[in-house]
């Protein structure tokens, strides 16, 4: 049985690090919660029946000498707490982004490689079940060679946007900095080597002062590709989808209903577009069933329940997990690459 402790009794913790854990019962023991707060960590420890709170991670890991510490703390913290859980003996996996300086990953990677400790960095969404069957699609020719992508994400106003004290607004490049490793990750998938960015940026909400922007246009450009990333954070709407284009078809992703459909429209014509949306729709509809079937079942099927139980495994096979430090440093490398853009342009209209 493995120890996991968990850093961190904030939103995602306990809506999914946590539950993950807990369900992998057979192979790992949740052992301890820590939050600086430690009136949250006794909450979620009551919540998940947790024996052992802290408010102190350093404390929590001399006392419980874990195998496997989980830092599900604001990014600002990921480098110095991962630091420690290795140099005490604890694998870490860390919720993204690895850290906010390529600096800071370099010396986590060291202490990895001379602790023998394993690094696994939360890119929970190549995790989810409809990206990875769209990216086999792919791999075996499905829609050609690639050509290039598109990523659209939407956050609610009232997850970040409105809340003056949420440390996202203290990252470098504000809020960019929170949902853009998603976006950068995701590319990453498909885009190999990404050499240079550009960013576009608008204030849309002038009531919300302290957040920099509500409108991000990002182009990546690789070796193989380019790749284009839309963030919004002025609706009240959640949205995460991407577009793959190959030189034989276009798959389009839905990260929250996690279906994907392929869209062929090599002509113009009547038939042609009317047999493409048939097969689209069914093939959403078909999608859509299966997935609501598999959660009145339980089984819970996301990318942060797939990781976790990824990375458990590569523990137990001591073997690297599949989202490497290497992965981790690239998406670090890339939004750094975007924060210096973004404060160069300081756009504001
Ligand atoms: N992968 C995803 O889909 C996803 C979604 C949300 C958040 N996240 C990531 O998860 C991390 C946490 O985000 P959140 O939304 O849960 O934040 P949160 O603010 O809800 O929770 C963070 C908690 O960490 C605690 N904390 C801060 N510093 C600490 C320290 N040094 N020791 C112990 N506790 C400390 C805070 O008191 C707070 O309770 C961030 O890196 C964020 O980017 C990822």
């Amino acid at each position: 049985m493995y120890k996991v402790v968990i850093a961190g009794c904030g939103l995602i913790s306990a809506k999914k690090h946590i539950p993950a854990f807990l369900a992998l019962k057979n192979k790992v023991e949740v052992a301890a919660v820590c939050d600086l707060n430690i009136n949250a960590a006794k909450k979620t420890a009551d919540s998940f029946n947790i024996r052992r709170t802290y408010a102190d991670f350093s404390d929590m890991l001399l006392k419980e000498k874990p195998d496997i510490a989980d830092i599900c703390t604001p990014p600002q913290t990921h480098a110095s707490l991962g630091i420690e859980a290795i140099e005490k003996g604890a694998h870490i996996f860390l919720e993204k982004p690895m850290a906010l300086k390529v600096s800071d990953c370099d010396v986590m990677i060291e202490a990895a490689s001379k602790f023998r400790r394993q690094v696994c960095v939360v890119h929970n969404q190549v995790f989810n079940p409809a990206f990875i069957r769209a990216r086999e699609y792919f791999l075996k020719g499905g829609i050609g060679d690639f050509l290039g992508l598109h990523i659209f994400l939407s956050t609610p106003t009232n997850y970040i946007t409105s809340k003056k004290d949420h440390w996202a607004h203290a990252l470098p490049g504000g809020i960019l900095g929170e949902s853009g490793p998603h976006g950068v990750y995701l590319a990453q998938a498909f885009l190999k080597d990404i050499y240079e960015v550009e960013v576009n940026a608008r204030k849309i909400i002038p009531e919300y002062p302290w957040s920099n922007f509500e409108d991000f246009r990002i182009v990546l450009r690789a070796k193989n590709g380019i790749g284009t990333v839309e963030l919004n954070y002025a609706s009240n709407q959640w949205a995460a989808a991407l577009d793959i284009m190959g030189t034989k078809g276009m798959l389009k992703i839905d990260l929250q209903s996690q279906t994907f459909v392929s869209y062929e429209r090599g002509k113009l014509d009547a038939f042609t577009v009317g047999l493409s949306e048939v097969k689209m729709a069914a093939g959403k509809m078909c999608a859509s069933g299966v997935n609501g079937i598999r959660y009145m079942l339980g089984k819970k099927s996301d990318g942060h329940y797939n990781g976790i139980r990824e990375f458990t495994e590569s523990i137990i096979e001591n073997r690297p997990p599949l989202v490497t430090v290497g992965d981790g440093r690239e998406t670090v490398r890339v939004m750094e690459m975007l924060t210096e853009r973004l404060n160069c342009r300081k756009q504001r209209d």
